[in-house]
């Protein structure tokens, strides 16, 4: 069975742009309810941990200095098929590619700074959910 969790960042364009009452009305919009949700700031370390499967890319030091560039509103999002879901309502990587209606087609500037993160399987969604919350944080 799908799990029923998936994690989010509302990343540093979209907090720096305002966003953060927009993006979050979307998502309680489309039926998500809000399990753990704090604005932080990733340290650097962070940054390249969290994104450790991208460290061959190259847009990798792109994608650290701007995951770190300013606050994030990190979160914990629970519905059923969250995973799937969610990407549903996010939209493509790339903003140019993505659905009318969808997140990172009205907030995202790029293909980089795409105003938002959603897990890409359940088994990621518990690593990043744990990576940012304690079990404590869940309510
Ligand atoms: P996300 O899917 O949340 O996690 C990986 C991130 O890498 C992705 O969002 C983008 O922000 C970034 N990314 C992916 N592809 C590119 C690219 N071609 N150029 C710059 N950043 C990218």
């Amino acid at each position: 069975m799908a799990g029923n969790i998936t994690f989010t960042m509302i990343k540093p364009d979209a907090v720096e742009s305002n966003n953060i009452g927009n993006i979050t009305q979307m998502i309680s919009d489309a039926g998500f309810k809000i399990k753990a949700m704090k604005l932080t700031q990733l340290t650097r370390n962070q940054a390249e941990e969290f994104y450790a499967v991208h460290n061959e890319r190259p847009f990798y030091g792109e994608l650290v200095e701007y995951m770190t560039s300013g606050p994030i509103v990190a979160a914990v999002l629970e519905k059923d098929n969250a995973v799937i879901e969610f990407r549903n309502l996010i939209g493509s990587t790339d903003p140019n590619e993505a659905e009318e209606g969808t997140i990172r087609k009205k907030y995202a500037e790029s293909k980089g700074r795409n105003a938002v993160h959603g897990s890409d399987s359940d088994e990621n969604a518990q690593i990043e959910a744990n990576f940012h919350f304690s079990e404590n944080d869940f309510v």
